[in-house]
């Protein structure tokens, strides 16, 4: 059991969010979201993705974006990157920190990024080479560890084999992702510990989409399990565009205000992160998905 009592919040908002939203939003309210961030309290904000814009149209600024932010002292802004090519646009406008990503169910894989499991990983190892020599730290992301939407149940032991292989290729941290939603408790618990038995809890995070309404809960279930890193986007915004219906990341707000409520520690500055929130649902002319944020600006 972890006793520790802070918890590092990924904000996965200007990439998971903005990757799935409808409303392209401009470049220059991309770098106001993200700046705005920075100034929460954040220690971990994910900027973007070098990924192909054909599959993902909405971030194909990312360059643009990254350059425009201002990195603030204390802050790491990883990108996201599926290959080389991605790893090194990532590099030439000077990010430190990337994420490769991966999943547990073939079928999804093969829809998100057009390869295999092993194959996407191969694809790595290269990337996980030059990162090394160039000092930059890796985050690994497993998806569809509660469920996949084409194949449907996930054996626990699918995900093990790949948290296990992404941290020992060097991964300093493997993120567990429910990418649909569907997780409930009692299942998130027993995953995080059956990939805890072979990677080590601190270089664990967790990652819940909000599809079922689940997230807190499943946080919660991981939390008492001894994790202490968690995933979530501003606003809730979001949604998977492999998974119908699939909602956002559970909403960062929300994750604060638990663990603030919890006597838990997180460095969020909550008020900040409403205010932003709120900005945020603005800019995209859709409600807020997060509960905490609609609570505390309803008029
Ligand atoms: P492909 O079509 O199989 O790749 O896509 P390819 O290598 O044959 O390349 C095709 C074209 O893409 C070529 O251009 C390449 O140059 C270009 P063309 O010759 O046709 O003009 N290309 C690139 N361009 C820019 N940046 C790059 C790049 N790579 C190739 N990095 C590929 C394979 C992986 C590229 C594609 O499938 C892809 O980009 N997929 C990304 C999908 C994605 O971003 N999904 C969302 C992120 S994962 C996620 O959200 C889950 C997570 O949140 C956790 C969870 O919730 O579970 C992390
Ligand atoms: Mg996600």
């Amino acid at each position: 059991m972890n006793s520790s009592n802070h918890v590092r919040i990924v904000e996965v908002g200007p990439r998971d969010g903005l990757q799935n939203e409808k409303a392209m939003l401009p470049a220059a309210i991309k770098i106001e979201l993200i700046d705005r961030l920075s100034d929460t309290g954040l220690t971990t904000i994910e900027a973007t993705s070098f990924v192909s814009p054909k599959w993902v149209p909405q971030l194909a600024d990312a360059a643009e974006v990254f350059r425009g932010i201002r990195k603030a002292p204390g802050v790491v802004y990883p990108v996201l990157v599926p290959n080389l090519q991605g790893y090194e646009r990532a590099r030439e406008v000077g990010a430190g920190e990337v994420a490769v990503f991966t999943a547990a169910s073939e079928a999804f894989n093969r829809k998100n990024v057009n390869a295999s499991i092993d194959e996407s990983i191969d694809r790595f190892v290269p990337v996980l080479e030059r990162a090394r020599a160039d000092g930059v730290a890796v985050r690994g992301y497993v998806s569809t560890v509660l469920g996949c939407p084409y194949q449907g149940e996930v054996p626990v032991a699918d995900v093990v084999r790949v948290a296990r292989r992404l941290h020992e290729l060097g991964c300093h941290e493997v993120s567990l992702g429910d990418t649909i939603g569907v997780g409930t408790p009692a299942k998130a618990r027993a995953m995080l510990r059956a990939v805890a038995a072979e990677v080590p809890m601190a270089a664990l995070a967790v990652h819940f989409h909000d599809t079922y309404g689940q997230a807190l809960a499943n946080i919660l279930a991981c939390l008492e399990e001894g994790v202490r890193v968690v995933d979530s986007a501003v606003s809730g915004t979001g949604g998977c565009p492999y998974a119908k219906g699939a909602t956002g990341n559970v909403a960062s707000e929300d994750v604060v205000y638990m663990l603030h409520g919890m006597g838990m520690t997180t460095g969020v500055d909550l008020d900040r992160l409403v205010e932003t929130g709120a900005w945020l649902a603005g800019q995209l002319g859709k409600a807020t998905a997060s509960r905490v944020t609609r609570a505390r600006t309803a008029a």
